[in-house]
């Protein structure tokens, strides 16, 4: 059966982010941009209103919500705040997630309670410096010592870097058995050996906090590996295909507050007489944006429902984000150009979702990335 109607609960939960994009985040978003400062008090106030573990079971602190509820949540933040909601996204999807599936009881009553509610949110450290779309290739490593681990390196370009309290990290235990011999643990912030490093300058999303993490002879408790020996880059690879259903809405949200910033915009300001979305010119860039955004959202929901029926997802999630990161980039090329000049200021919104777009073609594996994981599912 097909059907495209969204229910009651997802209405109320489109809603409630869209009231709290408008009323909480879009008030202070071109200053936070302007001094790349950290939403702390928005993302505490979206704990609070349980979006930061949407999909986690309430008996763990979470919104025991459906992944559909989740993009029309981070397309509603997105619209407004790009760097609220990749912190936004990170938690649920590569943190919450990953632990929900994968963590032991102890380790989900330990961390799992205090992320999902919010109290405190995390990370996901994959990437380093010479291991980004190649995930394969980690120097990290993490020695097993009998009841400890014993983990050293540097990790990159990670969002909520010193904002999250828990790292889910993931290092090479046993270099031999190349991606075989790698695992993922969960490691408190707070520990001996555990250095934030420098925060990125970055083009967009500058509200989130984006920092390299070094660790040196980091003592890890064995209880702290999420999954058995080994399991450590499947884990990667499955967090990170749901989590590009998160960077898929994140993106969709870019493109459609792009265009409702431009659709307003052209209602009300007037050029050669009329106002400007009676010309033909902008009327049809406002067509064409609508008809991209409209089939970014239906792979969105569509990855999401696949997920939630269990479904194998890679490949929707894949094509969503490749699809939804592309429609960003343009939507909010074409937002400056209705706006005129007033798109190249920072007062108009569109120069900000026009710089924040760029990201999602580059962030959860750049759009090459998710070509090959497409090209490789259709050729298998
Ligand atoms: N589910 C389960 N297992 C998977 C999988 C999936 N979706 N995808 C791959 N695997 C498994 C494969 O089956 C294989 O295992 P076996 O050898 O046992 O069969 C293993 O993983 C290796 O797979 P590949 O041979 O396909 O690996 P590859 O080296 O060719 O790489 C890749 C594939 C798709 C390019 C992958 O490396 C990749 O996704 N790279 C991008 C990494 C990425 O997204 N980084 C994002 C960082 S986090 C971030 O950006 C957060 C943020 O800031 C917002």
């Amino acid at each position: 059966m097909m059907n495209f109607e969204l229910t009651e609960e997802h209405l109320a939960v489109q809603q409630a982010a869209r009231d709290f994009a408008q009323t909480e985040l879009l008030p202070g978003v071109i200053e936070r941009d302007n001094e790349q400062k950290f939403p702390a008090e928005q993302i505490k106030k979206m704990g609070e209103l349980g979006f930061m573990g949407m999909m986690v079971d309430p008996k763990y602190g979470g919104g025991g919500m459906d992944t559909i509820s989740y993009v029309l949540a981070m397309e509603e933040i997105s619209k407004i705040d790009a760097s609220a909601s990749v912190c936004m996204s990170v938690n649920n999807s590569l943190v919450c997630w990953g632990l929900e599936e994968y963590g032991t009881e102890e380790l989900k009553m330990k961390y799992l309670v205090e992320l999902a509610s919010g109290q405190t949110i995390g990370a996901f450290l994959l990437s380093e410096p010479e291991a980004g779309s190649d995930a394969t290739s980690q120097r990290t490593t993490a020695i097993d010592m009998g009841d400890h681990y014993v983990l050293n390196g540097t990790k990159n370009w990670i969002t909520n870097g010193n904002s999250a309290s828990y790292y889910v990290v993931i290092a090479q235990t046993d270099v031999e058995k190349k991606h075989k011999g790698i695992n993922a643990f969960i490691v408190e912030k707070a520990w001996d050996g555990v250095t934030v490093g420098k925060k990125e300058d970055k083009l967009g999303i500058r509200g989130s906090d984006t920092h390299s993490i070094m660790f040196q002879d980091v003592k890890v408790p064995k209880a702290n590996r999420i999954g058995d020996d080994g399991f450590g880059f499947k884990f990667a690879m499955k967090v990170l295909s749901g989590g590009r259903i998160g960077i898929a809405a994140q993106a969709l949200g870019i493109a459609s507050g792009a265009y409702e910033f431009s659709l307003k915009y052209s209602k009300e300001r007037k050029a050669f007489g009329t106002e400007i979305m009676n010309h033909q010119a902008i009327a049809f860039k406002l067509a064409d944006m609508a008809t991209e955004i409209e089939a970014a959202r239906l792979l969105c929901l569509k990855a999401a429902w696949m997920k939630d029926q269990h479904l194998n997802y890679d490949r929707a999630s894949s094509m969503a984000k490749l699809f939804a990161s592309e429609v960003a980039m343009k939507a909010s090329v074409e937002a400056v150009q209705i706006h005129g000049g007033y798109g190249y200021v920072k007062e108009y919104h569109v120069e900000r979702l026009m710089r924040d777009a760029k990201i999602t073609q580059i962030y959860e594996g750049t759009s090459e990335v998710q070509r090959v994981v497409i090209s490789r599912d259709i050729l298998k």
